[in-house]
């Protein structure tokens, strides 16, 4: 009855989103603040009978918001269901294991390897440098490969690189292979390599709306590269679904992409509370990798992370624990409200001291 390509697929597992009692959520990434007010306005007077039609399959007014924003030409921006479906996408277009493995850290956002499961695409990992950051000049060297993603910032870690590394690696990577730059986390604190698309036409940089736009549950992303690498992105979402942004998602990605002043905002709070929760977190002799994203990574010598998650858990706090050689001294802890924060760090000092 089961396919036999079913019966040895590997899911991705998301975080939790328990429903069992109320927690303070600080787990996957989400924002702590409300999506753009403009959005609430729009909903009160949404008219359901727009939803009789089909959404309009190119996405078009939302690929022109992007591409304003950016200063891009639409013909240069691609959307999606959740960043999640834009690399799927991308993963199934550019990737060809005909041509060698695709590229990756070993330390990263853990749906890649998900997706070359899933198309069946040879992957090579390469290591982090010793202070935990991508070594982009592993990716140059690497040899033979189909192309090369990585997130930046990088998750779990939260570090950042400079865009000159970028465009160190593209000046040196082969230029029929593309580089994929997953810049989920990009708006706390990063450098976009967005600027680079124009001179590097193996460049696609994939955003969300999931985290500095507080729209998770709205599932939008984006990808901007060269017109001809956007064009099989669409070629690719094409044959599996016309429709995969619905008329609301299109609708309300217009009004955050277009609500600049309520983006900088919630992006400065919450980069705010991350450098302070950072130095409270130092002062109780945790160790912090330096975080470019809306979470950081954190340990507290001498206890591990696994006790640290159930203990928090215990104490009605999620935070994300991988249990993953090389990282199991971690905890992966989202930027919640000031407010939730200070709880955290009471809750941390009754349990660790
Ligand atoms: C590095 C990275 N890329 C992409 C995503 C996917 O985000 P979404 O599908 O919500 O746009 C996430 C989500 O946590 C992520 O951490």
């Amino acid at each position: 009855m089961l396919s036999q390509r079913i019966k040895t697929l590997m899911p991705y597992v998301p975080g939790e989103q328990p429903r069992d009692r109320r927690y303070i959520k600080l787990n996957t990434n989400e924002n702590p603040y409300q999506p753009s007010p403009r959005i609430r306005d729009f909903l009160r007077t949404f008219d359901p009978e727009t939803l009789r039609r089909y959404p309009d399959p190119r996405m078009t007014a939302l690929r022109q918001a992007i591409g304003r924003r950016f200063g891009l030409s639409d013909d240069c921006v691609f959307t999606g269901n959740g960043s999640d479906e834009v690399l799927a996408f991308a993963f199934y277009a550019f990737f060809d294991s005909d041509c060698g493995p695709v590229l990756f850290p070993t330390f990263t956002y853990s749906f890649y390897p998900v997706y070359c499961n899933f198309f069946d695409i040879d992957y090579r990992t390469l290591p982090l440098g010793g202070d935990y950051t991508v070594d982009l000049d592993a990716f140059a060297v690497a040899g033979k490969s189909c192309g090369a993603i990585f997130p930046n910032p990088n998750a779990p870690t939260g570090i950042g690189l400079p865009l000159d590394r970028v465009r160190s690696l593209l000046e040196r990577f082969p230029r029929d292979r593309v580089v994929i730059v997953d810049e989920a986390y990009i708006d706390f604190g990063g450098q976009s390599a967005a600027s680079l698309i124009d001179s590097y036409n193996n460049l696609l940089v994939v955003q969300t709306f999931s985290k500095s736009m507080a729209l998770a549950g709205i599932r939008l992303g984006f990808a901007m590269g060269a017109k001809p690498l956007i064009d099989a992105l669409f070629t690719a979402k094409d044959a599996f679904n016309s429709y995969p942004v619905d008329t609301l998602a299109q609708q309300i990605g217009v009004l955050a992409m277009e609500d600049r002043d309520h983006f900088d905002e919630i992006c400065r709070k919450i980069v705010a509370t991350r450098e302070r929760f950072g130095e409270t977190m130092t002062g109780l002799g945790w160790r912090l990798l330096p975080s470019q994203a809306n979470f950081v990574f954190a340990s507290k010598p001498g206890v591990p992370g696994s006790q640290i998650y159930n203990d928090l858990k215990a104490a009605g706090i999620l935070v994300r624990y991988f249990d993953k050689e090389g990282l199991r001294d971690f905890v992966r802890i989202t930027m919640g409200t000031d407010e939730e924060m200070d709880t955290l760090v009471e809750a941390i000092q009754r349990l660790f001291g």
